[in-house]
């Protein structure tokens, strides 16, 4: 066979960050203070950081060179103004409400959009975006295809919507007690799966009849247009950036958190076409983060998002960007890891029900080994599990999602293939030991978001939860 030709970066390195490695005995004791969860640990004490690819990206030249130039005026910034004109070019919405990061955007629009006893159907949920939708008053429906559920499920689109489920839905609860469909590109809580153009547009006459909204979470629309372009017949010959267009001039409005796709460190925004709810977000986002013309954003922050916009959608950074992400996903393939199927475009994302099936999914397996992860190498993982799903809002009890996952996530343009190489081998040594980690218990549990804050300690291997009591273990 003909071997296949080695592929590189698109960049060169300018500047570099020194990386700390640790020794094992200090890793034991870190991954112990931070209670089993990474979230908790201190970044100086990670070698390689997956926790997120959230603010994370390596900013260019060109970038660097705007945070200089940052108009810090209160009012009416250039920067703003170079943002705004982005959004429009690149995206196509008419109006732009900056915010300090996506979750803000999404409480603007759920607080605008939503009434008590709403229904609100999406392609499964992103934890803060269901989070805000509940706290408006709503009940958040999954309407993602079953296939998303299933990590072994090869379907290249596993973000698309279950178009019958949703019209059911709709014809269930009535149209006016759907303010509108949420939909992401692409949906981060199933591993990083696209929505294929075929059915956004079919989603787009569903709702069209029915006259209801789509909000868009356009966080990773540029990987999501990616896939179109890779996978979808029609769109072989287009740009990325032509496909990002198409997917949002399908849609009426969106929430963005540009510290992913849009490569910057801190930022976000609403965009919409309706002039109605541009004026209501406009007075709001003053009231919960600046005023309308930063947001929550400073004024270099905003400039550097403005030509961080024009990068994301750029041929050459995509294909590195979810290449990357493909060539650590095949590697682990390689060795037998069980991972979610089809590769995700900003993370793998490791099956811990698989991984280590005799850990009972309330002793927290994707917890335990996203710590064991770090105790072998220093890298940091994120679960995305049971303790990210959180607990059902009438009955007090944990959701039990399916998909029980441990998260690497890639940074954009931070790190290199020997970096994967090292990622792919401490996965592969924790995987040769995994008969011998143990569960864990939840010893302190937040009221919200219970994953960035809640601490855990080591259940041996065996031992199994007593009646409902979480601290109660026997053999
Ligand atoms: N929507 C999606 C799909 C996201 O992945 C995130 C954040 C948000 C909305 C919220 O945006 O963080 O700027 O407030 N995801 C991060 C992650 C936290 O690690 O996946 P934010």
């Amino acid at each position: 066979m003909k071997r296949k030709r080695a592929w590189a970066e698109p960049y060169k390195i300018k500047m570099i960050e020194h990386l700390h490695m640790t020794t094992p005995e200090e890793r034991r004791r870190f991954i112990e203070e931070a209670g089993y969860n990474t979230f908790l640990l201190r970044s100086k004490d990670v070698y390689i950081d997956l926790l997120t690819d959230s603010g994370t990206s390596a900013m260019s030249d060109r970038q660097w060179a705007q945070i200089m130039l940052g108009d810090e005026a209160y009012a009416g910034s250039k920067d703003f103004l170079d943002m705004e004109a982005a959004v429009r070019e690149y995206y196509g919405y008419q109006y732009v409400v900056p915010t300090h990061q996506g979750r803000a955007a999404e409480h603007l629009i759920s607080k605008i959009m939503i009434k008590p006893g709403d229904f609100v159907p999406g392609n499964m949920y992103f934890t803060t975006t269901r989070l805000h939708q509940e706290l408006a008053g709503g009940t958040f429906v999954d309407v993602i295809v079953d296939e998303a559920h299933d990590p072994e499920s090869d379907f290249t689109f596993k973000g698309n919507i279950n178009l019958q489920k949703l019209e059911e839905l709709i014809i269930d609860k009535g149209p006016e007690k759907i303010p509108y469909v949420s939909m992401a590109t692409t949906v981060n809580m199933a591993g990083g799966q696209p929505i294929s153009m075929s059915n956004l547009r079919a989603l787009r006459m569903l709702t069209s009849k029915y006259n209801i909204p789509i909000v868009h979470d356009m966080t990773r629309v540029a990987e999501n247009a990616y896939m179109i372009q890779q996978y979808e017949e029609d769109y072989r010959h287009k740009t990325v950036a032509e496909i990002v267009r198409e997917i949002c001039d399908l849609t009426d409005m969106a929430t963005m958190s540009a510290k992913k796709d849009a490569l910057v460190n801190i930022g976000g925004f609403l965009a919409v076409n309706d002039y109605e709810v541009f004026e209501e977000a406009r007075s709001l986002v003053v009231v919960y983060e600046g005023l309308h013309t930063y947001g929550g954003m400073a004024g270099r922050d905003m400039g550097a998002l403005a030509v961080g916009i024009r990068e994301s959608v750029s041929d050459e950074h995509i294909k590195a960007r979810v290449g990357q992400v493909q060539y650590l996903g095949n590697k682990l393939l390689e060795a037998g890891i069980p991972i979610v199927h089809p590769i995700g475009t900003h993370g793998v994302f490791l099956n811990a029900k698989q991984f280590l099936p005799h850990i009972p999914q309330d002793q927290f397996p994707a917890q335990s080994l996203a710590a064991e992860l770090y105790l072998d190498s220093g890298v940091r993982a994120m679960e995305r599990g049971i303790v990210s799903a959180g607990r059902n809002k009438k009955t007090g009890e944990h959701n039990y999602p399916k998909l029980e996952l441990v998260r690497l996530t890639i940074p954009r343009r931070v790190y290199t293939q020997s970096h994967m190489d090292v990622v792919a081998d401490s996965v592969e040594a924790v995987y040769d030991k995994r008969e011998n980690i143990g569960g864990l218990k939840m010893v302190f549990e937040p009221k919200y978001l219970r994953f960035f804050q809640a601490r855990f300690e080591p259940v041996p291997v065996g031992w199994e939860l007593v009646g409902n009591e979480e601290l109660s273990y026997s053999k």
